[in-house]
């Protein structure tokens, strides 16, 4: 029954007790779904209006300059944006489109919408008194977070890698490892820039509270990128992060990925099995760490 949607939710990674709340029942065998733009609310709209003008001003200094670029790409912040005309720019800049998905999907279906430029957004939107914290992705998250980034070309190509790569990791076994990889660059990156450290991951950058903390908070652990310390690293889901990795730059990041990962699993594997996972704020011994 591979890759054939049963209308039930999927099985991911860091999920909690609760089903994910999204109806599965009205996805497609690809899991996408139509944006139902009709049913948003009045209270949804002026939350994802609340959740956009609020993120928008913590943004300079703490965000990376792409980002910031492009972030008007997703039009005016007054209502839930309609995917499709996100779409139309977004073709036209780096031949990805958005996807409408009633939340969470399984990762063989998530790593296919990626290898085909094609990234799914959540719909749903959170309800008021998650407005801080909302444990799935919601729209605000999805749009906020991934999207600008998407206009970026090395960043768009770097997504595609990164699906392509996961349905290969699917065949060997690997997704957990490339799930770290997924989680500390497209989540939780920071890149390094003549300014300063900034923000690049979504999840970052979709949290009012975890941006500050990320670039400037003495708490954390900042250590540069790595492909086989990072894939040992071990991450929480529930609190801001302990450790963030830092790239130079997205050519850096996009070259450094771009090596067939068999080997590197095996490699990362076997460092395991004889060292152990990286617990989220270890330092390794002569580790570079950068300093806020
Ligand atoms: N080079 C990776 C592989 O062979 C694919 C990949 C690219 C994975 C970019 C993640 C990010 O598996
Ligand atoms: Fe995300």
């Amino acid at each position: 029954m591979k890759g054939v949607n049963l209308g039930v939710a999927p099985v991911t990674y860091g999920t909690g007790d609760r089903p994910p709340r999204g109806d599965y029942a009205r996805a497609r065998s690809d899991y996408t779904c139509e944006q139902d733009w009709a049913q948003y609310s009045a209270a949804d709209h002026d939350t994802y209006r609340r959740l956009y003008t609020r993120q928008l001003q913590h943004l300079p200094g703490l965000a990376c300059d792409e980002f910031i670029a492009a972030v008007s790409e997703l039009g005016e912040p007054e209502h839930i944006p309609r995917f499709d005309d996100i779409s139309e720019r977004l073709i036209k800049a780096t031949g990805w489109q958005i996807v409408s998905v009633p939340g969470l999907i399984p990762e063989e279906a998530f790593f296919a919408l990626l290898a085909a430029r094609r990234f799914p957004v959540t719909d749903w939107i959170r309800r008021p008194e998650e407005f801080d914290y909302v444990v799935e992705p919601d729209v605000f998250h999805d749009l906020f977070g991934h999207v600008p980034l998407l206009f970026n070309p090395v960043f768009a190509d770097y997504m595609q890698a990164y699906g392509a790569g996961g349905m290969k990791a699917s065949r060997l076994d690997a997704c957990e490892l490339l799930a770290r990889l997924y989680w500390y660059t497209v989540e939780f990156g920071l890149i390094d820039t003549p300014l300063g450290l900034r923000a690049y991951g979504a999840g970052i950058l979709s949290s009012a509270g975890e941006l500050p903390n990320s670039v400037r908070s003495s708490g954390p652990r900042r250590v540069g990128f790595d492909l086989q310390r990072l894939m040992r690293s071990r991450y929480r889901i529930d609190s801001f992060q302990d450790t963030y990795f830092v790239i130079d730059s997205f050519y850096q990041l996009f070259d450094a990925t771009a090596p067939d990962f068999t080997p590197v699993y095996n490699a990362v594997r076997q460092r395991i099995a004889a060292e152990g996972e990286i617990e989220p704020g270890a330092v390794l011994a002569g580790e570079r760490e950068f300093s806020v």
